[in-house]
């Protein structure tokens, strides 16, 4: 039976969780054949592990694509010195397994498209441009003690770039091509701040979509990076992936459709924080009908 080539995408699906592992590995051995999958980040700090996942996703889909996030960076044992040592390990990995980090693609001759990989850091310095930080009133900030990042990651000291610039500077032979079909691109982290914050639909549907469940952490501060759009929008991509924030959201902003589908956390799932369907993949786009959203 002739099956179209459909693109699918996921994030965060932290499969230390035993739960979320599990549905992923669970999911058809068939039906998905002529399909690809989209990973944008935060699978686990551990290496092998992460190498498994995407070898058992791979036997399901035809190709699966995918970038590091921050968990991919903590450094949790001694084999890696920092973590731009790490990341470039992953990579090296990843084109081993022919795991797709670089642009691609997709589709039949006649109905394709470009998916585009963007390598990311969030800007964390609150007064640069790229930063999406918002000040929080009224309340201590407490993110420099909660945030894991600021504990489980190492970066060289020869770094000459703060490290959101040093990993948008990665994709910049993926800004000098061509796209002659419709682009996807995806990144792990935020590329405009008014993702962070849920609207008066998001709202609607979601009571529990709050935007402040602990006020003393500033995500913002952590969340990505405005550069980031720049690049989104100089590749001309129609429709942008991302995933860190464990927020799910569809929102058209300025021409460009931005999609975050994270499975999370199974408590964010259990307290409907995240919606049921994350537990699965999303459809994005199929020959004939095109894209989903
Ligand atoms: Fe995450
Ligand atoms: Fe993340």
């Amino acid at each position: 039976m002739h099956q179209p080539h459909r693109l699918w995408a996921t994030s965060d699906i932290h499969i230390d969780n035993q739960e979320n592992y599990q549905l992923l590995l669970d999911l058809s051995d068939q039906a998905y054949r002529n399909d690809m999958l989209i990973i944008a980040g935060d699978v686990t700090d551990n290496l092998q592990k992460l190498l498994d996942l995407l070898t058992a996703m791979q036997e399901k889909f035809l190709t699966v694509a995918f970038v590091p996030g921050n968990h991919e960076l903590w450094l949790t044992d001694k084999t890696h010195q920092h973590s731009i040592e790490k990341f470039e390990a992953i990579l090296a990995a990843c084109d081993e397994l022919e795991i797709v980090t670089r642009p691609v693609r997709f589709g039949q001759t006649d109905q394709s498209i470009w998916v585009v990989p963007l390598f990311s850091w969030y800007e964390q310095a609150p007064d640069k441009p790229a930063s999406l930080f918002a000040p929080k009133h009224g309340v201590i900030d407490k993110t420099d003690e909660l945030w894991r990042d600021f504990f489980l990651t190492k970066w060289p000291d020869s770094l000459e770039l703060s490290i959101a610039e040093y990993f948008l500077e990665l994709n910049s032979e993926n800004l000098a091509l061509s796209y002659d079909d419709p682009v996807v691109s995806f990144s792990h982290f935020l590329p405009r701040q008014e993702l962070i914050y849920s609207n008066t639909t998001e709202r609607r549907q979601n009571p529990l979509n709050r935007d402040d469940p602990y006020p003393e952490f500033n995500f913002s501060r952590v969340a990505g990076n405005w550069d980031l759009d720049k690049q989104i929008r100089d590749i001309g991509s129609r429709l942008h992936i991302y995933g860190h924030q464990h927020r799910n959201r569809t929102r058209e902003i300025e021409g460009v459709t931005y999609i975050s589908h994270c499975m999370g956390y199974p408590i964010e799932r259990k307290s409907r924080h995240i919606a049921r369907d994350a537990e699965h993949p999303r459809l994005i786009w199929q020959p004939d009908t095109g894209f989903t959203c």
